[in-house]
């Protein structure tokens, strides 16, 4: 497996691969890669000819007051995570391979403006834009990306439709630690308390859909239960906490499936997310 940080050097070895007939499969991520991460690989790996995989903290996605410069990054962990997982390459750009004074952007409306796109209004603009130039760099097949970014992967989905990428996008399922907390490389940035104190995002899922299971249709009814169980949790504060149309993400009043139901929590300074699909 081989770190690749030129442009110019994937295109000529996925050309190789195309030439000799092999699938390939794309995994986009911002790299300090975990088991969610790695679930995503395995899968490609098991789905594909060869895997590409991204490791690049795209600047473009980061407000000014976000965490871009301290994102954590660890180039040789994420290699052997990925060699590990039987990737064929990593694409570990510098920003300014993948940003040479660009003038270009991809934007999308609505479904980019609720949920996590209200605190984040420039986010998912950054996001389409660098998905965007990965799909044209490397070309892939299909590409994976993680139902832990719900809004994202709909929003992905979306675009693709939208702007005609012959690329089938694979959803897959959150991976969780043992406890129940969704993986994140933004855990890292969580102190003891604070680490206990974000299970609350978990437990409220879980307190919402029990509720949902046993006949609840109100979803006024579903969002209090979660709401006031992160409440509950002093180190914690709501960023948003709501239950949408999976296809559309405009909010619903009775629990009608497909939905989402999605939440974004500050615990302390950190903004983590979570959520759970029902189908
Ligand atoms: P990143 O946060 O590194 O995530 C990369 C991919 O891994 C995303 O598709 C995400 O949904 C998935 N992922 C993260 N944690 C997961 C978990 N616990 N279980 C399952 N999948 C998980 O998302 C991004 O990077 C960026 O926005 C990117 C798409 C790479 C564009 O820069």
């Amino acid at each position: 497996m081989q770190v690749v940080k030129q442009i110019s050097e994937v295109r000529k070895i996925v050309k190789d691969w195309k030439r000799q007939g092999l699938t390939v499969g794309l995994v986009p991520t911002m790299g300090y890669l975990h088991e969610g991460h790695k679930s995503l690989i395995v899968r490609a790996v098991a789905e594909n000819d060869r895997v590409v995989v991204s490791d690049f903290v795209n600047p473009t996605q980061f407000a000014p007051n976000e965490d871009y410069e301290t994102y954590p990054r660890d180039i040789e962990a994420d290699a052997k995570l990925c060699a590990d997982a039987g990737a064929s390459l990593i694409f570990n750009p510098e920003p300014e391979e993948m940003y040479d004074n660009a003038l270009t952007s991809v934007n999308m409306t609505k479904i980019t403006e609720v949920l996590c796109g209200k605190t984040r209004p420039t986010h998912f603009s950054g996001v389409c834009t660098v998905v965007s130039k990965l799909f044209n760099i490397v070309t892939p097949d299909r590409a994976y990306f993680g139902q832990k970014d719900a809004q994202q992967l709909c929003v992905i989905k979306k675009m693709v439709k939208d702007l005609n990428f012959d690329i089938e996008i694979v959803g897959c399922p959150i991976v969780r630690e043992s406890d129940g907390l969704a993986k994140s490389s933004r855990n890292t940035y969580l102190n003891n308390a604070e680490r206990e104190a974000a299970l609350c995002l978990s437990r409220s899922l879980e307190k919402g859909k029990k509720l949902i299971e046993g006949g609840e249709e109100s979803v006024e009814a579903v969002l209090d239960v979660i709401k006031t169980e992160i409440n509950k949790e002093p180190l914690a504060k709501i960023d948003y906490a709501e239950l949408v149309d999976l296809e559309d993400l405009s909010p619903l009043v009775k629990t009608k499936k497909p939905f989402l139901c999605a939440i974004a929590v500050y615990i302390g300074k950190t903004r983590l997310i979570d959520n759970f699909i029902m189908e």
